[in-house]
């Protein structure tokens, strides 16, 4: 008898594994193992919003959205653009002449990411693909008459870097969408006829390794036939097997069901979350789409950056920094120089971030202020403010006889003795190379 059983319970075991359009069963799905391992990605928003490049990427709504408009987008129109001038009218202008996808994914493998994730549909409705669901409002009927999507994701692929895309659920103007709104979400007419085949024909034609949804709060998933979408995406899609997914499925579906959390934009937990998450952040502080009237002192800085960075990984998280190119196609000088600033500090500490766990403990502050991660027995400290003296005391570290410490770029040994006996280092520091980011990681080697 008991062989025979244990072939039924493996079976069933195999037929099992396909997953159900229900949280219960998707919840459960282990999230695929490249996505925790790298860490870092960068985030693209670029869309039509880039054309007025004034406010953010919600210009639309700002303007002829929201009730009563935001007087400053008014303004803006009524003195740079012609009476009736309508938001369709900026698409033509989307140009992209200096898109050089091969530029972009030279500068987001020298950040050090990843993967990329760029807009394939931004709220405005507006694809960066010739999506047939959305006629005359894509990327290849008119602006640069190209497939921005396919176009940059066939570089990103040929630097080695996983491939993502931001999909919006909602269109704020789309007609199909307000009628079901109007009816209380009662109809789905526009998740049957413009949604669900968009992104079905979007997930065959890119096979995006990051399904980035968002827009999604102001209806309930069953609405936007989230657990379906999902099942297919998990069990019959071609990307079945590497398809990582946020939370962003419906409301109240943030911080609770999907795939990784994002919880909210710019998410900061305090402490160590139970679940897999991401922070995604904006080099512009005030925009995540392209503004004509940025200013420096509005960016985050590259030791903000690190430390951000830093803290979201010690805390179990992955960084998604996202820069807004213009409507021409260049990424901004600015934000290149951050993203290659990120890399070149990675290109040393790296080691302390990629496919880390957090420690037992995340942080402390003796004498600096201190962020952990670990690889089995050995962990990491950053230490995210120059120390005043030339040593660093460490609490939470049990050491051994066999304990080595060194700092990441210099393979010298550096002396420390124990604060009590097995437990807790002081490191003596050597003087600290320069390096614009402002963190350093020291490696302690057999510690629990
Ligand atoms: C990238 O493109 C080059 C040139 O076409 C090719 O030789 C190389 O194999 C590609 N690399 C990957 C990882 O696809
Ligand atoms: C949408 O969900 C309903 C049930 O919730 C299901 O009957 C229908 O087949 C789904 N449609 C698609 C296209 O996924
Ligand atoms: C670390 O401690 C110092 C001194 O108590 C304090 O000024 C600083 O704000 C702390 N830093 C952090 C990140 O908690």
């Amino acid at each position: 008898m008991r062989p025979v059983l244990l072939l039924v319970v493996a079976f069933t075991a195999h037929v099992s594994a396909r997953f159900t359009p229900d949280w219960t069963s998707l919840d459960a799905r282990p999230l695929p193992s490249w996505y925790d391992e790298a860490k870092l990605g960068i985030f693209i928003h670029w869309g039509v919003f880039s054309v007025p490049g004034f406010g953010s990427e919600w210009f639309w709504w700002h303007w002829q959205g929201q009730q009563p408009p935001d007087q400053k987008c008014v303004d803006y129109m009524s003195q740079n653009y012609p009476p009736g001038f309508s938001y369709p009218e900026f698409a033509p202008q989307l140009h992209a002449q200096f898109f050089n996808p091969e530029e972009w994914a030279d500068i987001f493998k020298a950040s050090g990411a990843k993967y990329v994730v760029l807009t394939a549909k931004h709220h405005e409705g507006f694809t960066n693909w010739g999506s047939p669901n959305s006629w005359n409002w894509n990327s290849v009927d008119t602006g640069p008459h190209r497939d921005l999507v396919g176009d940059l994701g066939e570089a990103v692929r040929n630097r080695s870097l996983h491939y993502g895309l931001y999909n919006s659920l909602y269109e704020w103007f789309h007609p199909l969408y307000l009628k079901d709104k109007k009816n209380g979400f009662k109809t789905q007419e526009f998740v049957m006829h413009k949604l669900l085949p968009e992104i079905y024909n979007m997930v065959v034609r890119y096979r995006p390794e990051v399904i980035w949804s968002d827009g999604d709060w102001e209806a309930p998933d069953t609405y936007w036939n989230s657990t379906e979408l999902l099942a297919w995406l998990y069990n019959d899609s071609p990307v079945k097997d590497t398809v990582v997914t946020n939370d962003r499925w419906g409301a109240g579906c943030a911080c609770k069901h999907g795939g990784y959390y994002n919880c909210e934009d710019k998410y900061t937990p305090g402490k160590l979350p139970k679940h897999k998450w991401e922070k995604c952040t904006s080099v512009d502080t005030l925009s995540w789409g392209y503004r004509r009237n940025m200013k420096m002192k509005e960016l985050m800085d590259l030791p903000t950056i690190i430390k951000d960075l830093v803290q979201t990984v010690a805390l179990g998280g992955n960084y998604l920094l996202n820069v807004g190119p213009t409507p021409d196609g260049m990424i901004p000088a600015v934000f290149e120089e951050r993203l290659r600033s990120v890399g070149a500090w990675l290109e040393i500490n790296g080691e302390a971030i990629y496919a880390s766990k957090p420690w037992r403990v995340q942080t402390e502050n003796t004498t600096a202020p201190i962020w952990y991660t670990s690889k089995g027995t050995t962990v990491y400290a950053f230490i995210t403010t120059k120390p005043l003296k030339p040593a660093v005391q460490l609490l939470e570290p049990r050491t051994s006889s066999s304990t080595k410490v060194t700092l990441l770029g210099d393979p010298k040994p550096l002396p420390w003795s124990p604060v009590h006996p097995n437990a807790g280092l002081t490191v003596l520091l050597p003087e600290l190379p320069y390096t614009p980011a402002q963190v350093w990681t020291l490696k302690l080697e057999d510690v629990q």
